[in-house]
């Protein structure tokens, strides 16, 4: 695998589109404050920028979902990480990297829902709809990508790259 040096999203595109983003987030909020669910590991650094621009109050948990090992989906996920605190009758921000099958948002999205949380949805940096196996769609997105395996901003290719300001496709 090879990163191509040239960003697919730019450190500064990133930066961007952050204040549009958490404008639509805080309206749909509405002033209700909000338990924002980060999924670990790849959407810290973005669900870390995300928070601070949003103008409602905020709670940080968050959750680990495993599908993938190197770029092969799996197609199992499992909640490995859960929040302690009660999300019964809370507002839930889920806050993902990137939505691909979607079989994560899925198991996520229903496992936030059994707990009887008040509403639920989801916040993707990327959307890889190509791939989509799943219904789900996010109720906000940061950017709509190819049929990419991208890392950087977080996201990772067997935990490396996670540290890069912009968003590298991985070439084979
Ligand atoms: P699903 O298929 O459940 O996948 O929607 C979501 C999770 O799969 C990982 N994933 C990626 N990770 N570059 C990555 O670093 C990618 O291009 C990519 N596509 C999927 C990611 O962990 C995500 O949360
Ligand atoms: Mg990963």
């Amino acid at each position: 695998m090879r990163l191509n040096p040239n960003p697919l999203i730019s450190a500064g595109q990133l930066q961007a589109r952050l204040p549009a983003l958490a404008e639509e987030i805080s309206r749909g909020a509405a002033g209700t404050p909000l338990v924002v669910l980060v999924v670990l590991k790849g959407a810290v650094i973005f669900a870390s920028d995300l928070v601070r621009a949003l103008r409602v109050e905020t709670e940080l948990e968050f959750a680990r979902a495993r599908s993938y090992r190197g770029c092969e989906s799996q197609g199992l996920v499992e909640l490995t990480v859960l929040p302690e605190t009660p999300l019964r009758g809370r507002h839930v921000l889920i806050v993902e990297d990137i939505l691909d099958t979607g079989r994560t948002s899925v198991a996520l999205t229903d496992w936030v829902r059994g707990q009887g949380a008040a509403s639920v949805r989801l916040c993707a940096l990327l959307d890889k709809p190509s791939r989509r196996a799943t219904a789900i769609a996010a109720d906000y997105t940061g950017f709509v990508i190819d049929d990419h395996f991208v890392v950087g901003y977080g996201l990772d290719y067997d935990e490396g790259y996670r540290h890069l300001p912009a968003i590298h496709v991985l070439e084979p």
